[in-house]
């Protein structure tokens, strides 16, 4: 029996879990900054990684105590190395190399892309644990600032098959909030003006690149910024129109008719691209990871367009948390990869590309 602890501090969310053979939960308490940072409207950076300090040691102390064990119960602790911001990084990282050192165990680096990836393997405390994911799998990854899909054909084997070539899809939905009008974070703000909105009531454009893979948002959210500071009701003009609005829509813009017009644009686009990359690798399921993957029109229509099984975390397991970092530390650990104690954090790390993947 293998237990770790992991500690995610890549961005606005202080999280620490201990989780037993990769995927049983034992605890997983995630102190989110989201009211620090409303008043900025997105992640204010040096607030973020300042914030960690102060709350990453009474963070750390409920996650043991929720999990029932000790220190000495411990295998390895985990922590995020990249991607991230630079600040909220080295908080989590010096905070677990202390702890590693102190307590005798080793460290174990984890890419944060990885570890969204790794909810598919977990369940929450109380549910009962599925079959372990198949291989080969097509993933999905869509977060704050990423959008990638890969294929993973084994425990840390992974090719990155297409990503963004601009803009994240969790980032344009904040965008698109913000330019909306509504709260911080975007994802969940426009999820829920959307519900009263006609997805048909505009025309946004989607970008299919052709055959690729590849994904691209910023014109999705230049035509919604056309639209909006065209609109009266919002009050933002002196700009031209980029494409007359459709026929029968007033100039009053409807923050819930463009809410889930936007919304249905970015999902159109993330799951036919799935499909595709699901048939053209043979996929033997599909895994969908990161924040947005907590969208319910993405969860509802991924289901029910592709034919292979997929598989979607609860929304807890797909915004960031620690017990997604305690997980794939697990195989990491299995593998003797171990961090050396010179390790240093890298905000712009990649998904880690494995040479066995053909
Ligand atoms: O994975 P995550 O928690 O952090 C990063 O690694 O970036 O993802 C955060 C992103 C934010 O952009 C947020 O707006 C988006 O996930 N998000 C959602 C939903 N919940 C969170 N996007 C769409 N619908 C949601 N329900
Ligand atoms: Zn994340």
């Amino acid at each position: 029996m293998t237990r770790i602890l992991g500690i995610e501090t890549s961005c606005d969310e202080t999280a620490v879990a201990v989780v037993e053979d990769g995927r049983l939960i034992l605890s997983n308490v995630v102190a989110s900054q989201i009211d620090l940072h409303r008043q900025y409207g997105g992640v204010f950076p040096e607030v973020a990684s300042r914030q960690h300090v102060v709350t990453i040691v009474p963070v750390i102390r409920e996650a043991l105590e929720q999990s029932g064990l000790a220190w000495r119960d411990m295998d390895a602790v985990a922590t995020t190395y990249g991607p991230g911001l630079p600040g909220s990084l080295l908080v989590g990282l010096n905070v677990a190399k202390g702890l590693a050192w102190s307590q005798g165990v080793p460290l174990v680096a984890v890419n944060h892309l990885e570890a969204h990836i790794y909810a598919n393997w977990l369940a929450l405390p109380g549910q009962p644990l599925e079959p372990p994911p198949a291989f080969p799998a097509v993933c999905l990854v869509v977060s704050g600032g990423h959008t990638l899909l890969a294929l993973m054909s084994g425990h840390g084997a992974y090719r990155v098959l297409g990503q963004t070539l601009d803009d994240a899809a969790g980032e344009a939905f904040d965008k698109v909030a913000r330019l909306l009008g509504l709260p911080y974070p975007g994802g969940p703000s426009i999820q829920q003006a959307a519900k009263d909105g006609d997805p048909a009531a505009f025309a946004l454009p989607r970008a299919w690149l052709g055959d690729s893979l590849d994904f691209s948002f910023s014109g999705l959210k230049t035509a919604v910024l056309h639209l909006v500071e065209d609109s009266e009701a919002i009050g933002r003009r002196g700009r031209k129109l980029a494409a007359p609005l459709p026929a029968g829509v007033m100039r009053r813009l409807a923050v819930p008719d463009l809410a889930a017009s936007f919304q249905d644009a970015v999902v159109d686009v993330l799951v036919e691209k799935t499909r595709r990359a699901a048939s053209e690798y043979r996929a033997a399921e599909v895994l969908l990871a990161g924040g947005v993957a907590a969208n319910e029109r993405l969860r509802t229509r991924m289901r029910q367009a592709l034919e292979v099984p997929v598989r979607i975390p609860p929304p807890s397991l797909c915004t960031d948390n620690a017990a997604i970092v305690a997980s794939a530390a697990y195989w990491h650990f299995q593998r003797g990869e171990l961090a050396p104690w010179s390790l240093d954090i890298e905000p712009n790390a990649r998904l880690p590309q494995n040479a066995r993947v053909a």
